[in-house]
């Protein structure tokens, strides 16, 4: 494992990926795929329903056998075995990192300092399933004796994006008569819009946070108790129909008032990002029902078996951890697009922006020492073929290189007239015309005016996947959720960096709570900062007074 002092650019393996790429930078797609006419059958892996094309990399036989060398000379497997471990691998908060423990199967044991989490795990998802059914069925009743028709998740960052990501994708098997909504930003507009519409009487809200404690979290859930109990004619017992926590920490939601009764716990071994399909799955459940929901663990399940126990040749999350490492340290490539073509996944890159991102945004390895090579990518995307009229100019003829993930699936779930057809037949162009381009003699070839011909010609030899599927069901969800998670471990175990830490968001929390009362004071306040936050606080405390 490249743990102690040794930097991964000390490696043998990354020294030959150094010396490899000076002999293939030159290399284009075209000339790849011209001497090996099997090259889009082979490059592939056709595992757990998802088909993987990741032949349109810039890669040779000998690339992909180097990267392989670098997982194993980095001890990917022995990392990936303490993680299923349970061993306390998220070294800077001293925790294990179990959210494959959300999926085991019932009889399965994964042991935490000793005890066997899979039972707790099973008892809060039996207590989600008789939730949602109460509510589902219309059994659950508000304080008013009305059924609940409205749910509102109330979370920020994985308490938010997860829920909010999961039932755009799986809305297709929603229950179409519950009205779900998802508010995250302390922007009062976000309730304001939320609520507006609503009758509290009707409304559940769940209160969604590890912590409890986060600024933005609880100060969106003390207003929509106003607002739930302004509507309700003040009757501090409403609250107990109308809030439920999904939380780690019982006292604080007590303390909130929130019956813990009516909680639903996790635990300090899933990391926020990595917890949509713990109790912050809540909204998820509602939403799909439990059967779709457990069809959904299923999936994330047999894709943490894949990426446990399939050889690194052949396990989708190895190779698409290793072809990022490939595609940023040595193509340099700054970012990652994800690229869906399927509306129902709109919100699976902001998603993955924050798995990934929070993951691997780190400067250091898990000793402290400064890397001397380049960690996470930034990751974006829209869904195809919105996209495609926006800013793929910049990825087909650009100066940056923007590796693509394009993912697609052969079933439409809304079937109409020729759409399928011409959605997929824009995934397959996008990541020919990347590939391959159009060269100034074609462009030519076609009567353009010589001096128009610099500007349509296409330099192609840009990389990316496919990722074609039959159809978007909850299962296959969960397995493209997972496959991405651990891609991300397998960066991460790469770059020696911990992927489970996020303290870069805290000094901006921590400023934050020291300018809100500045903001506030009714007298004006003594300002420590820099001369430009002085002059923006006094600014705001004037525009606010008109
Ligand atoms: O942004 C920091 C963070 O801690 C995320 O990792 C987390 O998902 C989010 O805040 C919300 O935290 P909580 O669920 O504790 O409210």
């Amino acid at each position: 494992m490249t743990t102690g002092d040794q930097l991964l650019s000390e490696c043998a393996a990354w020294k030959k990926l150094e010396a490899h790429y000076e002999e293939v930078q030159g290399l284009h797609l075209k000339t790849l795929f011209a001497d090996d006419p099997a090259r889009g059958e082979r490059l592939t892996v056709d595992a757990l329903g998802l088909y993987l094309d990741y032949s349109k990399n810039r890669i040779t036989d000998e690339t992909f056998k180097l990267l392989l060398d670098l997982a194993e000379e980095t001890g990917l497997r022995a990392h990936i075995d303490a993680m299923f471990r349970g061993d306390k691998i998220n070294l800077t908060e001293n925790r294990s990192v179990l959210h494959v423990a959300l999926r085991a199967p019932k009889g399965a044991t994964i042991l935490v300092d000793g005890e066997n989490v899979v039972p707790q795990v099973h008892a809060v998802l039996d207590k989600m399933v008789d939730f949602s059914h109460r509510v589902r069925s219309g059994a659950w009743l508000g304080h008013t004796g009305q059924r609940i028709r409205n749910i509102i998740n109330i979370g920020i960052g994985g308490s938010d994006l997860g829920p909010v990501m999961a039932y755009e994708a799986l809305r297709y098997y929603s229950d179409h008569n519950l009205t779900f909504r998802f508010v995250s930003n302390v922007d009062g507009t976000d309730l304001a819009e939320a609520t507006r519409d609503l009758d509290p009487a009707e409304t559940l809200f769940i209160i969604s946070s590890k912590t409890f404690t986060t600024a933005e979290t609880m100060t969106n859930a003390h207003s929509a108790r106003d607002w739930l109990l302004a509507g309700l004619g003040g009757d501090t017992k409403a609250v107990a129909k109308h809030f439920v926590a999904v939380s780690t920490n019982a006292e604080k939601v007590s303390e909130f008032g929130i019956d813990t009764g009516n909680m639903f716990e996790f635990w300090d071994w899933v990391g926020g990002r990595y917890s949509m399909d713990s109790a912050i799955g809540l909204s998820t459940m509602l939403a799909i029902g439990s059967e779709h929901f457990l069809a959904m663990l299923d999936g994330f399940h047999q894709m943490d078996e894949h990426f446990r126990t399939a050889a690194f040749a052949e396990n989708l999350p190895v190779i698409l951890g290793l072809l990022t490492i490939w595609n940023t340290n040595f193509l340099k490539a700054q970012t990652v697009a994800i690229l869906p073509y399927e509306q129902y996944l709109k919100r699976f890159p902001a998603y993955l922006q924050q798995l990934t991102m929070e993951s691997s945004g780190k400067h250091v390895t898990l000793n402290g020492t400064h890397v001397d090579y380049d960690t996470g990518p930034v990751y974006w995307g829209e869904p195809g073929t919105n996209g495609q009229h926006s800013f793929y100019q910049l990825i087909h003829q650009g100066t940056r290189l923007i590796p693509c993930d394009f993912i697609a699936f052969g079933q439409p779930l809304n079937p109409l007239g020729r759409h399928h057809d011409m959605l997929l037949a824009n995934v397959f162009a996008q990541a020919e015309a990347l590939a391959f381009g159009k060269t100034s003699e074609q462009v030519q070839a076609e009567g353009t005016p010589d001096r128009l011909v610099p500007h349509r010609v296409f330099e192609g030899n840009r990389p990316s996947n496919t990722i074609l599927i039959e159809r978007l069901t909850p299962e296959i969800l969960g397995k493209l959720i997972a496959l991405y998670e651990h891609s991300v471990f397998t960066q991460g175990a790469i770059w020696n960096i911990d992927s489970f830490d996020q303290w870069g968001v805290e000094l901006g929390k921590a400023l934050a709570q020291r300018i809100t009362p500045e903001l506030e004071s009714q007298t004006e306040p003594e300002l420590n900062h820099d001369s430009s936050t002085n002059c923006l606080i006094r600014r705001y405390r004037k525009l606010k007074k008109n």
